[in-house]
């Protein structure tokens, strides 16, 4: 049975926390006093500490702090006051596990307990593992270790409950739409649909039957009547990705739509009234499109009720290693260990610019897994943009060692084999994967292409 020590001043909730918690089967010490939680955590052995943050004399932050010194492996839950984040944050640092905003509903902390449980078990079954947990604080598969990315968890947290509209803006692959399908799985719409329409991705005409359904016979090819995207997507949550797309002539649509809750199919004459959560996402600042004219600034201020925004990879090395062992887990067959990453590889990595965020991680990671070598990760196998741009950081005596030479021992024909397929894998990310336009643009056929490229035979 798991051993809880929970500290909190409020007698009240004191007591309501702990006959939850005996009820849920925990063995529970409850303590008012910060004086009295500190002498336990010197004498007795607690499996975890839920401590509110705000008490006197001694407040939650320095019991963490001495939590921190007699037993750093004990998951520690924080409580504290809504809007407070900022506290929150600064002991996610010193190593809590979670943090609970008062109020919060006894479910949310439960389940908050349940995984600080299982995370510590994980840890003292296996110290090997404490590396691969690097990312421990997971918000619905969000890796968020940088002070930045915890606070769009926080933000997702705190708005998905709302039905207000929220505003996404980050550059390409920084996983806004990860952020939006949080925000939908955090709201009471959950059970109800999530869709998305690309708004750079249809002509007008076509998106605004897309958006708002259109009636038989309104344009050549309506041939029945159809239902848009806002009628389907009824009490759930509509992803307006690529937002700063959107045709003037639509904008007003949209804008009008979130003010009545009212559509009208195109062709048609009845307004509907619709229940749906609007999402928008943009990667261009639409300040500057209202600046030129293209964006209304009216449906401006109506989306972005709530901005969050995602910053890039590079401003937030903190995630770089924890996203890359994420993406490693989900890559590795269940059973399977993980693959190593060696440190100069990880260094390479977090030195890296990621211009294309954690979409290019990913890539890079798969890449690497493709050409590993006897589970390792060695910095070579990363891809060849890279190694262009990131030099491996001089070992010690590696000029004087022959056999740290990369190239020793091997024949011009491998050589040669090896830089045409970094040559190669250059062609093909400049071509977005696409293989005829790499084989076009490397003037070789398709089938040559497939001959030469990785996993052919030599
Ligand atoms: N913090 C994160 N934790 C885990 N995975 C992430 C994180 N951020 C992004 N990803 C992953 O990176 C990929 C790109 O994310 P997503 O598609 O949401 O980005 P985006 O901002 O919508 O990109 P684009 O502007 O190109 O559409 C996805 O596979 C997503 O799951
Ligand atoms: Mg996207």
């Amino acid at each position: 049975m798991a051993r809880i020590l929970l500290v909190d001043d409020e007698p009240r909730m004191l007591s309501l926390m702990n006959s939850l918690l005996k009820a849920e089967g925990y063995d529970v010490m409850s303590v008012q006093d910060g004086n009295k939680a500190r002498d336990l955590l010197n004498t007795e052995i607690f499996d975890l500490m839920i401590s509110d943050i705000r008490m006197t004399p001694i407040n939650g932050m320095e019991l963490l702090k001495i939590s921190r010194g007699v037993r750093p492996t004990m998951p520690v839950i924080i409580l504290t006051a809504f809007g407070s984040v900022e506290t929150a944050i600064e002991a996610m640092k010193l190593g809590t596990f979670d943090y609970v905003t008062k109020p919060f509903k006894m479910d949310e902390l439960l389940i908050t307990i349940q995984r600080a449980l299982e995370y510590s078990r994980a840890l003292s079954e296996n110290l090997e593992l404490k590396e691969e947990l690097v990312g421990r604080y997971k918000f619905e598969n969000i890796v968020a270790e940088s002070p930045a990315m915890r606070h769009v968890c926080e933000m997702i947290k705190r708005v998905a409950p709302a039905d207000t509209t929220v505003l996404i803006t980050g550059e390409s692959g920084t996983g806004k739409e990860l952020v939006a399908k949080a925000i939908h799985a955090y709201s009471r719409r959950k059970d109800k649909r999530f869709l998305a329409v690309n708004c750079a991705a249809l002509p007008e005409a076509l998106l605004e039957s897309e958006m708002f359904g259109h009636m038989k016979g309104s344009f050549t090819g309506a041939s029945a009547n159809k239902e848009g995207l806002f009628e389907t997507a009824s009490g759930g949550t509509l992803f307006l990705d690529e937002i700063s797309s959107m045709p003037i002539g639509i904008q007003g649509k949209l804008l009008r739509v979130l003010q009545e809750k009212e559509i009208r199919r195109v062709g048609g004459n009845d307004d509907i009234s619709i229940d749906v959560r609007v999402i928008a996402a943009t990667n261009t600042s639409l300040e500057s499109l209202i600046q030129q004219g293209k964006f209304r600034e009216d449906l401006y201020y109506r989306l972005s009720v709530i901005p969050i925004e995602i910053k890039p990879l590079r401003d937030r090395q903190d995630d770089i290693l924890p996203l890359v062992y994420h993406i490693l887990r989900h890559e590795t067959p269940e059973g399977k260990d993980l693959p190593k990453l060696l440190p100069e590889t990880k260094d390479m990595l977090e030195r890296y610019t990621w211009p294309g965020n954690v979409r290019e991680l990913e890539n890079a990671v798969k890449h690497a897994i493709t050409f590993s070598v006897e589970g390792k990760i060695t910095p070579d196998v990363l891809p060849p943009r890279i190694l262009n741009q990131i030099q491996p950081l001089a070992k010690p005596n590696a000029s004087t060692d022959p056999a740290s030479d990369p190239y020793r021992n091997k024949s011009l024909k491998s050589f040669l084999r090896e830089r045409e397929r970094e040559y190669l894998e250059q062609v093909l990310s400049l071509s977005k994967g696409d293989k005829e336009q790499a084989a076009k643009s490397l003037k070789i056929s398709l089938a040559t292409l497939y001959r030469k490229l990785p996993g052919a035979p030599e």
